[in-house]
């Protein structure tokens, strides 16, 4: 065998095998493209060999295109992975793609180019380049309508979900699906092949049913630009497709490439690729290597069972974990059992949950009253009232309950977690394990770092975030970590934007158009206008500052708490969400202004963006230069997957980027220079320190 770092070579009898080895996901980066063509000149020019296979041998097949090279010249530098994929294509000895795990993107579109493809049933068969805002650009919207159709080729393109390669038994795209070994039944293959038995075929060489193909396009094309919006990825992988009907393949090849490339260039792909490299930089830290042995976690105890204790133990026992549930009170802790069943319950009757599994997740639920119950758990996650005194009792009772080498976790959103570990003899093992509400839906999950919290108990918290399905960011202490502190200031933002003249439905407005989820005002109908009341009141105990009455205290008062009284800043109709404006509410609002001797001025939508975004940003600034978070991407993270903001721009930091830093530090000095602004309008020092120096977040 012979080696060539990325790929191997391997003679067995008259094959030739060539197996990618460029770990972790054998990305088609220039130097395996090299690589990959040097070995098969290498068999073509051997007598003794008489067909070849391509694999990335049992674990994985390829994920594609090298993402990180996408920025680099490497990425156009030949051998392209058009190039390779030509030369295999015309290989006059017959190439053999053997597929096991994932095959995806660029790895599809070179296994496509292959003359036969022989596939274990469990591998993950895939173009998800629409959810980097692309398509498949070697090829993959040519070759898959020939080799699917039409109909499966786009549902696959426009969609970017992989499906097993057994669901692909029977299609032209497989020519034989397998269990056991890939590498021997490629080899076997390629074999029968070699005796003459099967006539090597070309993709290209396929010809597709036009006729047929048109009215499904025209379906497509209405439905994918209703489905997308304004999103130009999906749209334009319709019409590479088309281009495949429509057009000779190297015509389609050529225009496809040209789309891609236009793709490649939008703010949107732009963001998406920012996204894909943020989320998987998220699980590293500088301080904690990746071999940090890891605590092992089989039972995990929760205290409380009211909003968050429910969601959380649904989030552990849907991974397989069984959870002892603590309450003080008996009633307390039925209530909580039975909102986790009437949960369940709704989901077995929406088909999403079987009855075995129904049992099953019921069964993992060890409700007690008792904390020796808790003497073998090796997590415990406390999501008590938020007050102090109530944690130090809970934390003092866990350190005595607690085997040695259990984690202490708390929820609290706001309270220092330095202080809730001083309350153990083991701060080392105490961490911040901060859900977001509903805890069993949202992917959102801030690890907070206490001064003395150790690097195995950091490094345990982040694998299991993996195990219950959330995306985990690490925050450093400080009041509202790093999603709370920041949305604080925009809602504030937001409450002067109101003050000064526009109405709850207008900044709504903007903010949606401008992507994200959910307005301030319509989020706070959802979670509650008494809870931020609440929080703003704890903190004006301590901050004389804060005290300041606004209009969400007068709606309190007036007993609109939001969604769940029916009203709020909207007015809601029984069973339905629908925020309706309400003039009652611009009456207060106007009666506010009224007496502070405000006059309403008119607001633009640009306006109430800048502010509300930019308020954000310039926190999320000072979060990082206080090292609360570790990378601006960290930041956007959070924003993206626990907050609803827009993935299509990336998150506040990238948005800012894009926008430019010197334009957001313009208007925020604006802001901060007229009269009576807040001291926060000031732009923090670190992003003036990143327009002096030319420098963006990322
Ligand atoms: N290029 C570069 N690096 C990649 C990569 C790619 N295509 N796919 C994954 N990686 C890296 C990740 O960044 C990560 O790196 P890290 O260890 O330094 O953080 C590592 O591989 C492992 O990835 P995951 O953490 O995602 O591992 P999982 O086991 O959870 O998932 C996977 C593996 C299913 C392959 C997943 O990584 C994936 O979906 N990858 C992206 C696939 C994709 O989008 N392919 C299309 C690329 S674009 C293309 O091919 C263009 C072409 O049409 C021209
Ligand atoms: P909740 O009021 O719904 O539930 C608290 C539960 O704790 C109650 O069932 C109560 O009986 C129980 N409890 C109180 N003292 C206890 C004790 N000493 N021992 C055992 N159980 C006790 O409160 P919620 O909303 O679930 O919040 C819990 C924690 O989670 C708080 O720290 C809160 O700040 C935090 N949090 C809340 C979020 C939310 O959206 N509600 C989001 C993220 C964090």
């Amino acid at each position: 065998m012979s080696e060539n770092r990325v790929a191997e070579y391997e003679q067995l009898g008259p094959i030739a095998v060539i197996t990618m080895s460029h770990p972790p996901v054998n990305s088609l980066g220039h130097g395996l493209r090299s690589a990959i063509v040097a070995l098969i000149d290498q068999a073509l020019a051997d007598p003794q060999i008489s067909a070849i296979v391509l694999t990335g041998g049992e674990k994985i097949f390829s994920a594609g295109a090298d993402i990180r090279e996408f920025d680099a010249q490497k990425q156009a530098s030949a051998p392209t992975l058009h190039d390779v994929i030509e030369v295999i294509e015309a290989s006059g000895k017959p190439i053999v793609a053997a597929i096991a795990g994932a095959c995806l993107g660029g790895g599809l579109e070179l296994a496509m180019g292959c003359h036969f493809r022989v596939a274990r049933s469990d591998a993950s068969l895939g173009l998800p380049e629409v959810k980097l805002g692309l398509l498949p650009g070697a090829g993959g919207t040519q070759r898959a309508p020939r080799l699917l159709g039409i109909e499966r080729a786009l549902n696959m393109i426009v969609s970017g979900e992989p499906e097993r390669a057994r669901q692909f038994a029977g299609t032209a795209l497989l020519d034989e699906v397998v269990d056991g070994s890939v590498l021997d039944a490629a080899v076997a293959f390629a074999c029968e092949v070699v005796k003459g038995q099967l006539v090597p075929k070309r993709a290209r060489d396929i010809k597709i049913d036009a006729p047929r193909a048109e009215p499904l396009l025209q379906f497509a094309r209405t439905a994918v630009a209703a489905a997308s919006r304004s999103f130009p990825a999906p749209t334009q992988c319709v019409e590479a497709v088309a281009h495949a009907v429509g057009k000779r393949f190297d015509e389609g090849l050529r225009l496809e490439r040209e789309i891609f490339m236009g793709l490649m260039a939008t703010p949107e792909s732009n963001a998406l690729r920012h996204i894909f490299a943020a989320e998987r930089a998220a699980s590293k830290l500088q301080d904690v290597p990746a071999d940090t042995p890891l605590r092992d976690i089989r039972r995990v105890g929760v205290i409380g069972a009211g909003t968050m204790g429910g969601g959380i133990t649904m989030a552990f026992v849907d991974a397989g974990v069984p959870v002892v549930l603590l309450e003080t009170r008996q009633e307390a802790l039925d209530r909580g059992i039975e909102i986790i069943r009437g949960n369940y319950a709704a989901s077995m009757k929406k088909g999403k949950l079987s009855q075995t599994q129904f049992d099953e997740r019921l069964s993992l639920i060890e409700p007690t009253l008792d904390y020796a119950c808790l003497a073998d758990v090796d997590l415990v996650i406390e999501a008590v009232f938020e007050e102090m005194n109530v944690k130090r009792a809970v934390f003092g009772r866990l350190d005595e309950t607690l085997k040695s080498g259990a984690i202490l976790a708390s929820n609290t959103s706001a309270l220092d977690l330095n202080e809730i570990a001083s309350f153990t003899k083991r701060p080392q093992d105490v961490i911040g394990l901060h859900f977001f509400s509903p805890a069993n839906v949202m992917r959102l999950l801030e690890i907070v770092r206490g001064t003395e919290t150790a690097p195995d108990v950091l490094a345990t918290c982040m694998h299991l975030s993996k195990r219950i399905r959330k995306t985990a960011v690490v925050a450093g202490v400080c009041e509202g970590f790093i999603g709370n502190r920041m949305i604080a200031r925009y809602a504030e933002a937001s409450n002067l934007l109101m003050m000064q003249g526009a109405s709850p439905q207008q900044i709504d407005g903007a903010l949606q158009r401008f992507g994200l989820a959910m307005g301030p005002f319509r989020m706070s109908d959802l979670a509650g206008l008494d809870i931020s009341t609440a929080a703003r009141k704890r903190k004006a105990a301590v901050d004389p500052a804060s005290q300041e009455r606004i209009v969400a205290d007068v709606l309190c008062e007036a007993g609109r708490l939001g969604q769940k009284t029916g009203s709020g800043w909207y007015r809601y109709e029984a069973g339905k969400r629908d925020a309706i404006p309400d003039p009652s509410v611009d009456a207060i609002i106007e009666q506010f202004r009224g007496a502070r001797g405000i006059a309403a001025r008119k607001i633009s939508d640009q306006e109430v963006i800048e502010r509300c975004i930019y308020a954000l940003v310039n926190e999320g600034a000072r979060i990082l230069e206080e090292g609360i978070a570790a990378r601006a991407s960290d930041i956007d993270v959070v924003y993206l997957s626990g907050y609803g903001f827009p993935r299509h721009r990336g998150g506040p930091m990238l948005y800012a980027d894009t926008v430019g830093l010197a334009n957001v530090v313009r208007a925020l000095k604006r802001f901060a220079a007229e009269p009576g602004a807040q001291s926060w309008w000031e732009p923090a020092p670190l992003l003036v320190k990143l327009v002096e120096a030319g420098r963006s977040f990322n």
